[in-house]
């Protein structure tokens, strides 16, 4: 077997998962509006921790609901309203006995809005326009 320890149990810290198999974060743009969770992302991440995964990393979520969000549908957990959703999301994955993990995101420059400015630390554009005019945090 070319992965032999593939299938062992492996442990992040405490966190003991079941297999070293892991799903690397990636948006699927299912998310209401404001970035709460809708029942067709959490089925989405059912179907991942279906397929036997140790850990599932859900796709990176907007921490600053005006600055952060990269992407129209992308989650967000900058807000208490966000948190009964999320733990829909977790319980769903465990309940399916993967563990659950969350990428914390801000997409600075590339952030998305025609209204808000972007934080971005620098003046370097990105490789797109930004739409809604830049802030950049260094002098
Ligand atoms: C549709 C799509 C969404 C993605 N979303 C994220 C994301 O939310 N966070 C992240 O760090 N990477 C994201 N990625 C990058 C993937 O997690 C992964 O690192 C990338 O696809 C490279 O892996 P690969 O060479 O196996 O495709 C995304 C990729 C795709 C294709």
């Amino acid at each position: 077997m070319m992965f032999p320890r593939l299938f062992e149990k492996g442990k992040i810290g405490s966190l003991v998962l079941d297999n070293r198999i892991m799903k690397a974060p990636t948006f699927g743009c299912m998310a209401n509006p404001d970035g709460s969770v809708t029942e067709r992302l959490i089925r989405s991440y059912e179907e991942v921790a279906r397929g036997g995964v140790g850990l599932v990393i859900v796709e990176s979520a907007a921490i600053d609901q005006k600055s952060s969000g990269g992407m129209p549908g992308g989650i967000s957990i900058a807000t208490t309203e966000h948190i009964p959703g999320q733990a829909s999301l977790a319980q769903a994955i465990h309940d399916l006995g993967a563990k659950a993990a969350l990428q914390l995101g801000h997409a600075g420059r590339d952030k998305f809005s025609t209204t808000i400015p972007a934080k971005a630390p620098s003046r370097i554009p990105g490789p797109t326009p930004t739409l809604g005019g830049r802030r950049h945090l260094s002098p």
